[in-house]
């Protein structure tokens, strides 16, 4: 269940940066374009939010069943000073929680604004900084914060 889960929260990040990148390009170009907000751009928001929202719900899966977010807890006072068990059990839980607010907020705001241009622009913003989180705290082969597999393989 753990390996497995562990899998599809790898795998779903790229899926999240995939979209959100689209809605990025898209919302770049619309804007130097002065394109209209159709329901393609509707969907596409409501999509890579509710992807966004999937890698939340794992993520809170993976934070119950982890055994170094157990680790973590049971071991707080010597596992704050280890850089892995804390970046798991604290750093990237917390960035990646604000990231996906951000995310939510943006995408909220962009459905409320009364012109495509600021749809676009809102769009453009939020998630320009949700994406830059996003970047920051992803376990990344090269962070020297601490390193994971570009892909898992189960
Ligand atoms: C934008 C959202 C997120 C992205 C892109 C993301 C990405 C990742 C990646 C790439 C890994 C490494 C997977 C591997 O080892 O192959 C990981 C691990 C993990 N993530 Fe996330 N994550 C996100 C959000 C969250 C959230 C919100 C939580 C908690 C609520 C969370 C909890 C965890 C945990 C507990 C682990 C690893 C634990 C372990 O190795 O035992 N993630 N995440």
């Amino acid at each position: 269940m753990y390996l497995h889960l562990l899998a599809l929260h790898s795998s779903t990040r790229w899926l999240l940066l995939l979209f959100v990148i689209i809605v990025l390009m898209r919302s770049f170009w619309a804007l130097r374009r002065k394109s209209k907000y159709t329901l393609a751009d509707e969907r596409l928001r409501a999509i890579t939010t509710s992807v966004v929202h999937i890698q939340l719900l794992l993520g809170v899966l993976l934070y119950i069943i982890s055994p170094i977010v157990r680790y973590f807890w049971q071991n707080f006072k010597q596992a704050v000073h280890m850089r892995e068990i804390r970046f798991f059990g604290m750093e990237h839980i917390f960035m990646m929680l604000l990231a996906i607010i951000i995310l939510t907020i943006g995408s909220a705001k962009a459905k409320g604004q009364l012109t495509d241009k600021l749809k676009f622009k809102t769009q453009l913003v939020w998630f320009s900084i949700g994406l830059i989180i996003i970047f920051s705290s992803i376990p990344w082969a090269f962070s020297p914060l601490t390193h994971r597999p570009w892909f898992r393989h189960l």
